[in-house]
């Protein structure tokens, strides 16, 4: 995707280079605590997951290379401030749609200090038309049922609750209750049930 302006901010690309302005955030463990990987311990954990998330999509992007379902793969954005000029300014987090699966699966995070000014809404709302213009026939989000936050920026956005399930969670191998949350954007798309069949324990 390209970069996307809001009122308050400026999506973009990651690169290489923003490794160590992300470390502090992806470090700590307060917003560690509903992600779904340990806090990273050095700059390098870092470096590997923009890599492994991020990076290596764009360049496939770039490549001209697509979803298997021939939507985009690289709907991975760092959230940041917006400068005087309307440039991207610093780093505050990230927002993210899975490049994989079937579930279109949806993420987001900013640092402990950009948290609490509605800027995840904002992010969000904004990924998610970006997903809406690309194609994608619906996007799902979860959230563990004890970060109220995330939930209330999922409603805030525009998302539904579906339905909820438990889940032994990876790899931090703890027990989880997620709540489901999705925007459809085709008339009459199906709710995803991927973690509805996968775990036993669900309910509406
Ligand atoms: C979840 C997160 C992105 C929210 O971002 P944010 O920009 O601070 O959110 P907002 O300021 O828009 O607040 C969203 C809502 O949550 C509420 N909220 C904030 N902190 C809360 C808390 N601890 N408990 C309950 N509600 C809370 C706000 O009051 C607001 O509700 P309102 O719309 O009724 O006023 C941010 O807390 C974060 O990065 N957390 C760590 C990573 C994470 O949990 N990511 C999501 C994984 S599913």
């Amino acid at each position: 995707m390209d970069a996307v302006m809001t009122d308050r901010l400026v999506l973009r690309r990651f690169t290489e280079a923003d490794a160590p302005a992300l470390f502090p955030m992806m470090s700590d463990a307060q917003v560690n605590r509903f992600l779904p990987y340990f806090a990273h311990t050095c700059v390098a954990d870092t470096q590997s997951y923009l890599e492994r998330n991020y990076l290596r999509w764009y360049r496939a992007a770039d490549a001209g290379e697509r979803r298997a379902d021939g939507l985009p793969l690289d709907m991975h954005a760092a959230i940041c401030g917006k400068g005087v000029d309307g440039e991207a300014a610093e780093l505050l987090g990230f927002v993210s749609i899975d490049a994989e699966g079937d579930a279109y699966d949806m993420g987001y995070a900013l640092a402990g200090d950009a948290q609490g000014y509605g800027y995840a809404t904002e992010a969000v709302t904004a990924m998610l038309l970006e997903a809406r213009r690309a194609g994608y026939p619906f996007v799902t989000a979860t959230h563990d049922e004890l970060n109220a936050a995330s939930g209330r920026v999922m409603e805030r956005c525009g998302m539904t609750y579906r339905y909820s399930y438990r889940e032994r969670w990876q790899p931090k191998d703890i027990d989880v209750v997620f709540k489901l949350f999705q925007i459809d954007f085709t008339r009459g798309v199906p709710t995803y049930s991927g973690y509805w069949e996968r775990h036993p324990q669900h309910w509406v």
